[in-house]
């Protein structure tokens, strides 16, 4: 299949309303888009349309059991896929949406089982990306779009990400160039009695407990045996994932004594013959000794750092690093975001100096 690939400016829209009528048509069709949100890119295709969700599954090679997120541009969308919106959740929309926010809620017979991964619930986003609203509406109103990248993979931050992973397997990218927050949305479960947090992401536990009250966290988020006795709700949660292809480790500790084993590591693998990265700050990047050495932003400004982690993780692959080391990065407003894609990519390997 050829993929067409547009460019649209998000600050210009109204510039390129004849391609996102034309993506529009091809969602309704059953066809695929990928196309930018504040997030990361997804990976579009009619929520409604079984065939379509299937589609989806198949480009990006992820288990079918694995549900999609239904993104809607309008909050009057919301009731036809829903069985009830809680009190809670209707907060939460008006504080958050169009935002980062994924809600989970019981589905109505309209969304399909492929769509729900065979799921009783539906994950439902208001996207606050311009190109995405427009998009969603030139639809008819329901994208399912699950990340852009192939299944495993990091999250593609910039159009080129999808193309990598998904050129020649869906019939549009719409470009919009890098994206803002550069982590998925953030989970909300309202099935059970208290609001559990699936997944964390830019609208953090306080950011939610400002609107709620108490709000728990799902045990599996951060822990390394998520496989284990201790597995996330969120289906997707509980795969390896945003993986690069190197053997990431993470170190953590005070300072200078995360630099000094990084470089002991760095120094022996070299040694070995092997291509070595390393995800530095600001404030340390010049104190390091490796053949990849990626500065992921200040660490008094965690939104950079979770913009760039994906692109990073995509670099040393390109680069073809074969081991990179990380620095742990739990800042205060994104820090739990930031560690739990952190963790996951490299696959809970931590050494604690
Ligand atoms: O920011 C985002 O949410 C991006 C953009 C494109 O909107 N989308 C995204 O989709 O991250 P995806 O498919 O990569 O991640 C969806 C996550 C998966 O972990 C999935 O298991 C979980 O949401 N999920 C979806 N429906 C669910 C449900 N009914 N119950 C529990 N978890 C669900
Ligand atoms: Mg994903």
């Amino acid at each position: 299949m050829k993929t067409e690939l547009v460019r649209v400016d998000p600050a210009r829209v109204e510039d390129s309303l004849d391609a996102i009528r034309r993506g529009g048509e091809i969602l309704k069709k059953g066809g695929l888009v990928a196309f930018p949100t504040e997030t990361v890119y997804g990976l579009g295709g009619d929520a409604l349309n079984p065939e379509a969700s299937k589609k989806i599954y198949a480009a990006k090679g992820r288990p079918s059991d694995n549900p999609l997120i239904v993104h809607i541009a309008d909050l009057d969308h919301l009731a036809p896929i829903v069985k009830r919106v809680p009190e809670a959740a209707k907060k939460l929309a008006q504080a958050y949406w169009p935002g980062p926010l994924t809600m989970i809620f019981e589905k109505t017979d309209l969304v399909p089982y492929e769509t729900s991964g065979g799921l009783a619930t539906v994950a439902v986003r208001m996207p606050v990306h311009p190109v995405a609203a427009a998009l969603i509406e030139a639809a008819g109103g329901y994208i399912a779009a699950p990340s852009a990248n192939t299944s495993g993979r990091p999250s593609p931050t910039l159009a080129q990400h999808v193309i990598e992973d998904l050129d020649g397997k869906i019939d549009m990218i719409i470009d919009g160039g890098q994206v803002d927050i550069g982590l998925e949305s953030t989970i909300v479960d309202f099935t059970e009695e208290v609001p559990v947090i699936l997944r964390p992401g830019y609208i953090n536990r306080q950011m939610l407990e400002e609107v709620l009250g108490e709000v728990k966290i799902d045990p599996g988020i951060l822990d390394a045996n998520a496989n284990k006795g201790i597995r996330p709700k969120a289906p997707g949660m509980r795969y390896r994932h945003y993986a690069p292809r190197c053997d990431l480790t993470v170190v953590e500790g005070r300072q200078e004594a995360v630099v000094a084993k990084i470089n002991e590591l760095s120094k022996k693998a070299r040694k070995a013959g092997r291509k070595v990265g390393v995800i530095a700050a600001d404030e340390t990047r010049q104190l390091y000794r490796a053949d990849d050495i990626r500065d992921i932003g200040s660490r008094t400004e965690d939104e950079t750092i979770a913009r760039h982690l994906f692109e990073i993780l995509r670099d040393f692959d390109a680069d073809g690093v074969e081991i990179a080391f990380s620095e742990s990065f739990d800042t205060p407003r994104m820090g739990m975001a930031i560690m739990n894609r952190l963790l996951k990519a490299a696959g809970h390997q931590v050494i604690h100096v």
